[in-house]
């Protein structure tokens, strides 16, 4: 492990430096006035860790079932578009650093690189073993919609993450400001088409982005489209993007096979709640009847175990891996993983857990004071 890079925030450090600014600014951003953005990090610091001693911690496992396949542990990498623009290698470097770190990745619709050669990526490196899922928007198109699902089955991707908070992309004022687009060299690799690969199109003085969204993606999107693609896939079928409990009810009457707590990392709507806050309303909401997943500001690893206590089978997370990516590619992802693997596991031998079903409610509460935890 490099000897500077202790902490999540060196790797944003060093990515700030070397990457164009109009790719980190897509990368870092969230929407309007990023006052969600914000919360999502500091939510973690509203609630602390009261440890267990004496429990003979000298092996702390920290593996979990995630959809059926066992992680190494229970942080996986949430789906971010077009990783080529961190590093040449992209999502087939992030594969990598899965597979070699033994946790699981959600393939954003939006990657620089095919569904299959990611998965080939994947099974050819080494490691104690990754999974790779979907994540889909659901386009007007649905003949290309079913037909990713189709080329994720076929590869032996293992489910299906559809993104449901996302009927227009929000404002990102930087994207704005930047007319951020992708570089003429790279496309959505996943699109035969040249209007729905993004990459060569004239956006006029807007994000490129928001404008090939309200062309591409389904607005009339409601609960029945789930019942749809269900019908359609045999993988399982998880929603990402959901908020309020009402909702996480709806998807159980669904039949979904998870939920993502998440607010797509604060890029849609500002003002929406810190994922932390909301995620009891929905393990509440669920009681039992499908696994609850969430991502939002996750940075450490005792927000992992926060997040776990409050009732998630696992976490996902986002701009760490694009760090990780623009810092060294493969090497920076299991770079960035490891050393998250690494405080959670510290985190859980000092709070008195041997594993994953020790990490329990009644180890956290809300903090007295929120300022530096
Ligand atoms: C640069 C970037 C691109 C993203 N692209 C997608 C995407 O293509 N599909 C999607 O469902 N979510 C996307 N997300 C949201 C992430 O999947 C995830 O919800 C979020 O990044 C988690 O928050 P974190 O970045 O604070 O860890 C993206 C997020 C970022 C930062």
């Amino acid at each position: 492990m490099s000897g500077q890079r202790v902490c999540v925030s060196d790797f944003e450090e060093e990515a700030r430096k070397v990457l164009p600014k109009a790719v980190y600014d897509y990368y870092r951003s969230g929407a309007d006035e990023q006052r969600t953005l914000e919360d999502n990090v500091a939510a973690f610091n509203r609630w602390c860790v009261v440890p267990r001693v004496l429990r003979d911690v000298s092996t702390v496992d920290l593996s979990v079932f995630v959809l059926g396949q066992k992680l190494s542990m229970p942080l996986c990498v949430a789906a971010t578009a077009m990783q080529r623009m961190a590093h040449p290698d992209g999502e087939v470097a992030t594969a990598r650093a899965c597979r070699a770190v033994g946790t699981g990745m959600m393939l954003s619709s939006w990657a620089t690189s095919t569904i299959e050669e990611v998965m080939s990526a994947m099974t050819s490196s080494v490691g104690p073993g990754g999974v790779l899922w979907l994540q889909l928007y659901i386009y007007k198109d649905r003949d290309l919609t079913l037909s990713l699902v189709k080329r994720a089955e076929d590869a032996g991707y293992k489910a299906v993450f559809v993104t449901v908070d996302t009927p227009y992309l929000g404002r990102r004022r930087d994207d704005m400001r930047n007319h951020f687009k992708l570089p003429r060299h790279l496309s959505m690799s996943n699109f035969s088409t040249a209007s729905l690969a993004f990459s060569e199109g004239d956006y006029g003085n807007d994000s490129g982005l928001a404008v090939y969204a309200a062309k591409a993606i389904d607005p009339s999107l409601c609960w029945d489209d789930i019942t749809w693609l269900k019908k359609h896939t045999r993988l399982p079928v998880i929603v990402k993007g959901v908020l309020n409990g009402d909702d996480a009810v709806q998807a159980v009457n669904y039949g979904v096979d998870g939920i993502v707590v998440s607010n797509h990392g604060a890029r849609q709507l500002d003002g929406v709640p810190a994922t932390l806050d909301v995620l009891e309303d929905v393990v509440r909401a669920v009681q039992g009847r499908c696994d609850v997943f969430m991502d939002g500001g996750v940075r450490r690893g005792t927000d992992i175990l926060k997040a776990l206590a409050l009732g998630a089978k696992a976490v996902f997370i986002g701009r760490p891996v694009l760090w990780g990516l623009a810092c060294q590619g493969e090497q920076g992802v299991t770079e960035l993983l490891e050393l998250l693997k690494e405080e959670l596991q510290l985190a859980m031998a000092l709070s008195g857990c041997h594993g994953v079903s020790d990490v329990t409610r009644s180890l956290v509460r809300r903090a007295a004071f929120t300022s530096r935890m």
